[in-house]
């Protein structure tokens, strides 16, 4: 491959007046003097990252000279960076500082110059003569990003999500996706938005996706229009456009799903008093109570409210079955604060009581008035009907989605609930799910989530091991046998994978 050799630039000193500022944009920012290298960014893209600063008021210098102030560099090798820069140099280089792309793009952000903060800094890791050459310091990524696998369950996802500017425009591009039915785009994005959860590390610039699995053409413009200017048009579009803004708030209804919400939206119905209005509408039980209780179970439910939940359906499966178990699963069980739910997990341990357990449970509950709404599902189980080769998704165990009543005294520190309520309670959704105690590491692994772990998981299993696992039971096609497992330890041991923690699973 051809390499240009690194020429240095002629030296020439520039008054201030004479650095070409268009005229059109006015300078806000005199003592900021910046100088984009073109090294590694290229002429373009150089060229246009100049014309969007200028357009906010800085100064940028097409020369090195004395005047600049601010060296910004796309080159994550700070070694090759600092020796063209020596070569090159103006005398009062020490006093100028040399920075990463982020200092720029966190500036375009603020419309003003960013202080410099250490994270911006490209440090000068050249050897003093004498000395052994030290390590030299990438800006980043920190750590070796050839290690992220494509599949979430080999990455440890905390809830520390160091790319949220990313992420969080992913995923209104996929619910975006999901509403105009394009499941392979919905995927994409949400895959994509997964692998940045996973990194320890922010991404600064485009260079540090390289490596990374999963992001394709269209996520990363959309990755380079949030490194520009701190948002995505494409995004902002999908915000502002009516459709989507109605069906998000049609979706957020409990019981109405992506088609019934198109439907709605279809028939010109923009909003709820829309719906409750048409006559020829109707809503189904599931419905009505998501209406019923909109606000209260729209909002979220705090990790307090959900170990007094436990509490309470300890107290009712205790009741009539000491033996019983019962354990907090998905979102809080992965160490979240705040759900849209509370997932709880029970089980008994004399087989095929699975349905009896949670009729109990539901009695107790409604004899305590605390039962607003209940849709139970017996379990419709059978071993003999696996392995399934399709993904469902709904597992056939036992179950129940409710609506409880939660008392504001039941909760240490009170309700999460808005100010100025005085009703002393609120109402929450809870999901239980009763399943055999053989199968109780496979629902229990299910049941925690999150999704897109548990997608991944199921994607693994199948690609790489020729294995079939679902919140039932894991198939292997290899030997055509099904394996035990007593816990989650038992299945990441036989999918050959390490074990992951529930708090890494927030994929
Ligand atoms: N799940 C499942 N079968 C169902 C319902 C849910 O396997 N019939 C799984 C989901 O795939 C998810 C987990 O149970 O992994 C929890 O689901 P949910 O409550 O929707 O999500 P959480 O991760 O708990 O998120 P949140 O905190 O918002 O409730
Ligand atoms: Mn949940
Ligand atoms: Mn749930």
């Amino acid at each position: 491959m051809f390499h240009a050799p690194i020429v240095p630039r002629a030296r020439k000193r520039l008054r201030p007046a004479e650095c070409s500022v268009p005229r059109h944009d006015e300078v806000k920012f005199e003592d900021v003097r910046v100088y984009l290298v073109e090294r590694k960014m290229g002429r373009s893209r150089r060229s246009f990252l100049t014309q969007l600063a200028r357009s906010k008021g800085f100064v940028v210098e097409d020369i090195l000279s004395d005047e600049v102030t601010h060296v910004v560099s796309e080159d994550s090798h700070a070694s090759s960076l600092w020796k063209w820069l020596k070569e090159c140099a103006p005398k009062n280089l020490p006093d100028v500082n040399v920075l990463d792309i982020s200092w720029f793009t966190d500036s375009m952000r603020e419309g003003r110059p960013a202080a410099v903060e250490t994270r911006h800094l490209i440090q000068d890791t050249l050897p003093t003569e004498g000395s052994p050459p030290t390590p030299v310091a990438t800006v980043s990524p920190p750590t070796p990003v050839a290690t992220v696998s494509q599949y979430a369950c080999q990455r440890r996802t905390t809830l520390e999500n160091h790319n949220k500017i990313f992420t969080e425009a992913f995923e209104v591009l996929a619910e975006s996706y999901e509403f105009n039915m394009n499941e392979g785009q919905c995927l994409a994005f949400r895959r994509a938005a997964s692998v940045l959860k996973s990194l320890p590390w922010a991404v600064l610039s485009l260079g540090a996706t390289q490596d990374l699995p999963c992001l394709g053409q269209h996520t990363k413009k959309v990755m380079e229009e949030v490194l520009y200017y701190g948002r995505s048009f494409e995004v902002d579009n999908i915000l502002s456009d009516e459709r989507f803004q109605t069906l998000k708030l049609f979706t957020s209804v409990f019981g109405v799903g992506p088609k019934t919400a198109e439907k709605w939206y279809c028939r010109g119905l923009r909003s709820f008093s829309d719906i409750l209005a048409d006559r020829s509408i109707h809503l189904n039980r599931m419905q009505q109570s998501g209406f019923l209780h909109y606000g209260d179970i729209s909002r979220a439910v705090s990790k307090a409210e959900a170990l007094s939940l436990r509490n309470i359906i300890d107290g009712a499966v205790h009741a009539i079955t000491p033996a019983a178990a019962v354990a907090l699963t998905g979102g809080f069980r992965r160490g979240k604060e705040f759900g849209h739910d509370v997932d709880f997990i029970v089980t008994t341990p004399e087989l095929g009581k699975e349905d009896r357990l949670l009729l109990n449970i539901i009695d107790g509950l409604k004899r305590q008035g605390l039962l607003l709404y209940c849709d139970y599902q017996a379990s419709t189980f059978d071993m003999a009907k696996l392995p399934n080769h399709r993904f469902k998704a709904m597992d056939n165990f036992s179950k129940c989605f409710l609506i409880l009543r939660l008392e504001s005294s039941q909760v240490e520190g009170g309700l999460h609930s808005v100010e100025g309520d005085s009703r002393g309670w609120r109402a929450v959704r809870v999901d239980l799910v009763s399943p055999p105690l053989d199968r109780y590491a496979f629902a229990l692994m299910g049941w925690t989530g999150s999704r897109q772990f548990q997608r991944d998981l199921r994607r693994f299993a199948r690609a790489e091991r020729r294995m079939l696992l679902d919140n039932h039971a894991l198939y292997d096609k290899n030997k055509k046998e099904f394996l035990a497992a007593s816990t989650e330890k038992d299945i990441f041991a036989h999918l050959g994978l390490e074990y992951i923690e529930p708090w890494q699973r927030n994929a």
